[in-house]
């Protein structure tokens, strides 16, 4: 692997790319919850995301997702483990370490009743907060999720070019929501004209403070859930960075075969050397647990619209994000900076990237292989080029 491709990968895959703007949020009339009560999505979300109480009772849902887990690792997929050997002496890559004291458990009902407890549950006015941003959303087969803001105006719309020639033509049923992060008036109105697509804001006094910290991206898990609550088959998310190819239908089939894709190249760093030990903390980990583990991007993922897959990645990874214990344990916009000669371990933080590898490692620990996207080992891979700074700038005048 060049050096470049190697640096290149450890840009954080964000919209802002680490880039950390403040911006003034559109403001919204906010509509109370018990408005949306008609909407099927507001049902569909006390269904699968509540602790459950109308449907299941807490060890039955434990069960059931213990047993989908279970099915989810007997099925085939043609990835490979990756082997990991090197000491953790050199400390950046995945490593094994000599003595840990507490190893991810190997109870996929323990996995499973950590993941579905109580401090990794949205609470009424975390549900509010999505029902409000699915509200602004259409129902469609195929939802394709993105963010933007005014300093990456120019890249969006070479993104948007992207989907327009290559992804429309190929997929049927399918629709983009793209999160107005701070687009000036006039760039949202061209965008709303040309985009074939929705575009959404949040309700800025609904939001924690530190989402107006866009390189933190605490954004993202909120507005994945927002449109899965919308999606009937899948939501796909992607970064501006993210152009297509003629495989698209491919890899959503693979989505829904397997229920999801993540992005687990080899060429990752590790996990703790870019997540703080406040966020093992709030999930009960050991740091060095997941030394072993290659850390995901978390710019471009497939969500297969399941109640597995939304109990057990995507509520809690938005439940991370909405408690800054989780997602922002002491974090300063510093701990976005991890180009530093001296590698260790908390050297920095990845914010949603490092949530969504904690969630999915321990789900599936070291069978987490089996979720990869195959053939993204390079920028240039089977289903994505990562091509950052690539614009536009006249597509939708
Ligand atoms: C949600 O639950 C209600 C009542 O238990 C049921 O009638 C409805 O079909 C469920 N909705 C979905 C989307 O599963
Ligand atoms: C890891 O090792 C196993 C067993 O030796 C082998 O079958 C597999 O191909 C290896 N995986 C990779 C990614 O090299
Ligand atoms: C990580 O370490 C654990 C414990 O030694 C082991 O079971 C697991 O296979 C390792 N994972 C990888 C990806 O090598
Ligand atoms: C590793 O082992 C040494 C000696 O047994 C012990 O002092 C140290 O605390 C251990 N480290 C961890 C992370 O368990
Ligand atoms: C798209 O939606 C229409 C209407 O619901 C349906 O008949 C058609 O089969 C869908 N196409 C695909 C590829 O799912």
């Amino acid at each position: 692997m060049s050096f470049l491709q190697s640096r290149s990968r450890l840009v954080k895959l964000c919209v802002v790319s680490g880039a950390v703007t403040l911006v003034t949020f559109m403001v919204y009339y906010y509509t109370p919850v018990h408005k949306f009560k008609s909407y099927s999505s507001t049902i569909w979300l006390q269904n699968f995301t509540k602790g459950s109480q109308n449907v299941d009772e807490p060890q039955d849902l434990v069960t059931t997702m213990t047993a989908t887990l279970i099915k989810m690792l007997q099925g085939s997929t043609d990835m490979k483990p990756h082997n990991v050997t090197a000491d953790c002496n050199n400390i950046w890559n995945s490593c094994r370490p000599k003595n840990c004291s507490k190893y991810i458990s190997q109870s996929p009902e323990k996995r499973i009743r950590d993941l579905l407890s109580p401090k990794l549950t949205l609470n009424d006015q975390d549900r509010q907060l999505i029902s409000y941003l699915s509200y602004l959303i259409p129902e469609n087969d195929v939802i394709f999720a993105t963010a933007t803001s005014s300093n990456h105006y120019d890249e969006t719309q070479a993104m948007v070019h992207s989907l327009h020639t290559v992804v429309y033509p190929r997929v049927q049923n399918m629709s983009i929501v793209l999160l107005d992060l701070g687009l000036t008036q006039e760039q949202r109105q061209k965008t709303e004209k040309s985009c074939r697509c929705q575009v959404i804001s949040f309700p800025s006094d609904k939001v924690p403070s530190y989402f107006k910290e866009l390189g933190f991206c605490a954004w993202k898990p909120v507005l994945i859930m927002a449109c899965m609550m919308k999606a009937r088959k899948s939501v796909v998310y992607q970064d501006a960075s993210i152009y297509w190819k003629d495989t698209i239908v491919d890899f959503l089939d693979r989505g829904d075969k397997l229920g999801l894709q993540i992005w687990g190249g080899v060429g990752m760093h590790n996990i703790p050397v870019t997540t703080l030990k406040g966020t093992f903390d709030y999930f009960g980990e050991e740091p060095c647990a997941y030394l072993n583990y290659t850390s995901l991007q978390a710019g471009i993922n497939v969500f297969k619209q399941t109640p597995f897959v939304v109990r057990t990645i995507l509520e809690p990874w938005a439940k991370c994000a909405l408690e800054p214990d989780c997602i922002c344990p002491g974090c300063t916009k510093n701990h976005l900076n991890c180009f530093k000669p001296k590698k260790e371990i908390h050297m920095c933080h990845r914010f949603d990237q490092s949530v969504l590898s904690v969630i999915t490692t321990k789900l599936f620990s070291y069978e987490r292989y089996r979720f990869h996207m195959p053939g993204s080992d390079a920028d240039d891979g089977r289903y994505v080029t990562i091509n950052r700074g690539q614009k536009k700038p006249n597509y939708f005048n």
